[in-house]
């Protein structure tokens, strides 16, 4: 078994401030606001708290283009707010998890500032320039963001590598100056006293453009061994690295103790199911549920003893799960929003939250492509328009799986902008604040909410959904979602319908079990005979048998 951690029984809850709450009334939300939640947090019953970048930027990637690491973005507040939220997040026992934005900069950071002003300069190579090629771009790479990864820097004529924006140029992690002033960065940050660091797309960090090697590079673990040896290594805090191409092989490579790199990762298996395969995250596909299965499944069983998971349906990137593989409607919303949240807590590993999920917010529908903000997603509107693509096909595709659909703002209550700020937000509120509030979801003993605060009470009361083994059922069933997770002499046993029709079943498991009880279900009347299972639309029960 591995050594036992602090991070293991934990949860984290994602905050994306520009969303979260607005102390100022400027439409933005900020660092006060935070605070002025915590308590809300406290009472969700969570550890810690991933804040999204509040570093100074420009904005032209909210927040993950940063043109200063050591200080805060003017909209957000100012140091000494962040000083106070560190404070008054340690008085209720929550830790505050930075994002760590590595793989590039914005391009209004001095550092590239100086690089373009000044080509001989030694910050030119803490990017990466290369000559034309033919008059053109060095080669064809991509940008994550649509066009071409390189930008004409016109005065030297020579390109810069972009795999974000053009305003997010990627840093050389071969030059080990620039490593070392990254290292320095983190010691202030640890010497603040935070929990620990969220990496983000930390895999791309070994690039070699010129081999048209993105992810996974060969000297990457190379880099983050050693980063974790100058920096976090000895302290004892929790580090996730956003991977997107990783298969557990690779997670074990980042997450095995021995290895000295990261507490975990985030692997995204499970979020690309319902895309066409080899095509992008716009070009939609239904979800492959006995593929969800097989894919958690795996997770589950090989990092056992060798790394661990993170647990994850949303983040500032993805869609709102219950509008994604729940069901959004005014009947099932809060039944499908429980169950989903049941199937991933009781799994093995790290639960991640993100804001608004505990409420059931759900994915939002702008009229008009001028009421959207993020730059990945207006680019794609912009590229596929010219491409020929009907407009029509392209609001499709983001009313499925734009990131918008996560940045609303949170909704407190249901008075103006949905209790988040005075003065007209950023972006605009889903309209449905009205019905879908924390405060309405904290005076409801049966809410969403208090289910998530419900998972997060049977993770600190359970060490058997923090360390038993895992084991699928029905792996095949075209609706059942049900595993076993056991400990010692006890077995907490999850069953849930993953779908809108009547499931009944038998168990086929002999469970060996004196004593049943129900830790918890999302309709008030579920039946603990579990020899023979009748479940509803979108039930989700957990068990506990010994
Ligand atoms: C991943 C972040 O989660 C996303 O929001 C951002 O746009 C890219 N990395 C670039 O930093």
């Amino acid at each position: 078994m591995l050594e036992k951690k602090w991070w293991h029984n934990s949860v984290v809850y994602q905050i994306y401030p520009r969303s979260f709450c607005d102390s100022n009334n400027d439409g933005i939300g900020d660092l006060k606001g935070i605070i002025s939640k915590l308590d809300y947090l406290k009472e969700l019953g969570i550890d810690v708290i991933w804040l999204s970048p509040v570093y100074k930027s420009p904005n032209d990637d909210n927040g993950y283009d940063i043109s200063d690491y050591k200080d805060i973005m003017d909209e957000f507040g100012t140091m000494e707010d962040m000083d106070n939220l560190l404070q008054e997040a340690k008085v209720r026992n929550i830790k505050i998890v930075m994002d760590l934005v590595l793989n590039h900069t914005s391009d209004e950071h001095k550092w590239f500032i100086e690089a373009i002003d000044n080509p001989n300069s030694k910050y030119r190579d803490y990017y990466i320039f290369r000559e034309a090629v033919n008059g053109k771009e060095p080669n064809d790479l991509e940008s994550i963001f649509s066009g071409s990864a390189w930008k004409l820097d016109e005065k030297s004529g020579q390109y810069y590598l972009h795999l974000f924006s053009k305003k997010q140029p990627d840093l050389n992690w071969e030059n080990e100056d620039m490593r070392n002033e990254l290292y320095d960065m983190i010691n202030f940050w640890l010497d603040k006293g935070v929990g620990g660091f969220r990496l983000d797309v930390i895999d791309l960090v070994g690039k070699q453009p010129d081999k048209k090697i993105t992810g996974n590079g060969p000297k990457l673990h190379e880099y983050i061994h050693e980063m974790n040896n100058k920096t976090f290594g000895n302290k004892d805090v929790l580090t996730v690295g956003e991977t997107w191409g990783a298969t557990p092989e690779i997670a074990k490579l980042y997450s095995n103790p021995s290895r000295e790199e990261l507490s975990m990762i985030f692997q995204f298996e499970h979020i690309g199911l319902d895309e066409i395969p080899g095509k992008s995250k716009w070009d939609l596909a239904p979800l492959d549920f006995i593929k969800l299965k097989e894919v958690f499944n795996k997770w589950q069983t090989e990092l056992k003893n060798e790394g661990w998971n993170s647990l994850f349906w949303n983040n500032h990137d993805l869609p709102r799960i219950v509008s994604r593989w729940g069901n959004d409607s005014e009947e099932y919303r809060e039944l499908s929003a429980k169950m989903l949240a049941t199937i991933l807590h009781m799994q093995m590993g790290t639960p991640y939250i993100y804001q608004g999920e505990e409420l059931g917010m759900t994915n939002v529908k702008f009229d008009s492509i001028d009421d959207y903000r993020d730059i990945e997603l207006l680019n794609m509107y912009k590229e596929r328009l010219s491409k020929g693509y009907k407009e029509e096909d392209i609001m499709k595709s983001i009313y499925a799986k734009g990131r918008d659909n996560a940045r609303t703002p949170m909704h407190w209550d249901d008075g103006e902008n949905g209790g988040f700020s005075k003065a007209r937000p950023w972006i605009k509120v889903n309209p449905n604040y009205k019905y879908i509030n924390a405060k309405k979801n904290l005076e409801d003993k049966n809410s969403v909410f208090n289910h998530y605060k419900r998972l997060v009470q049977i993770r600190k009361e359970e060490e058997t959904v923090v360390y038993g083994n895992f084991e699928l059922l029905y792996k095949d069933h075209k609706s059942i979602f049900a595993y076993i997770r056991e400990l010692n002499n006890e077995k907490i046993l999850v069953v849930a319908n993953f779908y809108g029709d009547n499931e009944e079943f038998i168990l086929d498991k002999n469970l060996n079990y004196k004593n049943c009880e129900i830790l918890l279900s999302n309709y008030k009347d579920s039946n603990n005979n579990i020899e023979k299972i009748n479940l509803r639309a979108y039930e989700a029960i957990i068990y506990k048998l010994s």
